[in-house]
């Protein structure tokens, strides 16, 4: 019989599609939760966790607090500008300073890649990567995995193009790990500079044509142009980049009828996807992704702590 193993949720890459299956089945349950109760469930209640971002948030750092809060746990923000990680203290004595205070969970966001995993080393808790530099963010792959079974019905035999900054995006390589598992066939579609080496390997077909990426495409997942992790120049500006890599609705007519767009947010309006694309409604399930996040996380929360689901709703 099948049980959830994981002491922490560090990588996509990690998971097999029998941990993807369980987290999306549990997620859905509360997805539906979400929607239909407005009292807190107890499944967390008597458990800490701890929600540390050294790098800005705002959808995933507020997702993971309203997870923990809706599943009843006591939920404390460490506010990182205002920290001793101001004062020169390294992280691994914050983690070990956090993990002294004897937390279930930890939620953690930073700028260097395996950095959570080195922290989760350190720690008797559980530990939650929400993001670590250009790495991996298994939870945001874990919602938009979500958010296309609950609008496809299904994975195998789709195509979806991950479109934009490739190479800096976490989001990215989470999403080919988890969607090839799932059997979604995954398309990269960048300028070469935006195109990590050796991206081939892990499954994903490479173009650097956005109409000729985009063609037949199931799904359309728009990146922003990651510029806080950029040194020098990528593009040759925005408006270039735009004209080239932006989604507009002439772009999208190359996809399959009835295509879908997704982005994790924030969007940069006018680069990577024009305005009349994002406020399309009939086309862009950015909102849905946002509200299948609480769901997921609070499925991601549930089985850490407990290693099987514990729903009492
Ligand atoms: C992404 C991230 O932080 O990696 N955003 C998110 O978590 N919703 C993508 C991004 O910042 O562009």
């Amino acid at each position: 019989m099948y049980t959830f193993e994981h002491d922490h949720l560090l990588q996509a890459d990690a998971l097999s599609v029998e941990d993807i299956d369980c987290i999306l089945s549990l997620a859905k349950i509360y997805a539906n939760y979400n929607r239909h109760k407005t009292q807190c469930a107890e499944t967390l209640a008597g458990k800490t966790l701890i929600n540390a971002f050294f790098e800005n948030s705002t959808r995933t750092f507020t997702s993971f607090d309203l997870a923990g809060k809706r599943l009843g746990a006591n939920t404390i923000n460490m506010a990182v500008e205002t920290s001793s990680i101001r004062k020169g203290e390294t992280l691994i004595d914050t983690a070990e300073t956090l993990n002294a205070m004897l937390p279930h969970i930890l939620v953690i966001r930073h700028g260097d890649s395996g950095a959570v995993k080195l922290l989760s080393r350190k720690v008797n808790c559980s530990v939650i990567n929400a993001g670590d530099g250009e790495h991996e963010h298994p939870t945001q792959a874990l919602l938009d995995a979500l958010t296309i079974k609950m609008c496809m019905g299904k994975f195998s035999g789709l195509t979806l193009a991950i479109c934009g900054d490739i190479l800096h995006s976490r989001v990215a390589r989470s999403n080919i790990h988890i969607l090839k598992k799932l059997g979604v066939n995954v398309r990269v579609v960048a300028p070469r500079s935006l195109i990590p080496e050796g991206i081939e390997t892990l499954g994903a077909e490479v173009f650097e044509d956005m109409k000729e990426g985009i063609k037949g495409c199931d799904i359309i997942m728009v990146l922003r142009l990651q510029l806080e992790r950029m040194q020098g120049a990528f593009v040759p500006n925005e408006r270039e980049y735009n004209r080239f890599f932006g989604l507009t609705p002439e772009k999208l007519a190359m996809a399959k009828k009835g295509a879908f767009v997704m982005h994790p947010g924030p969007i940069n309006r006018g680069v990577e996807i024009d305005s009349t694309v994002a406020d399309d409604l009939c086309v862009t399930v950015i909102r849905q992704q946002v509200e299948l996040g609480v769901a997921v996380r609070m499925a991601c929360l549930d089985l850490l702590a407990h290693k099987r689901p514990s729903i009492c709703l």
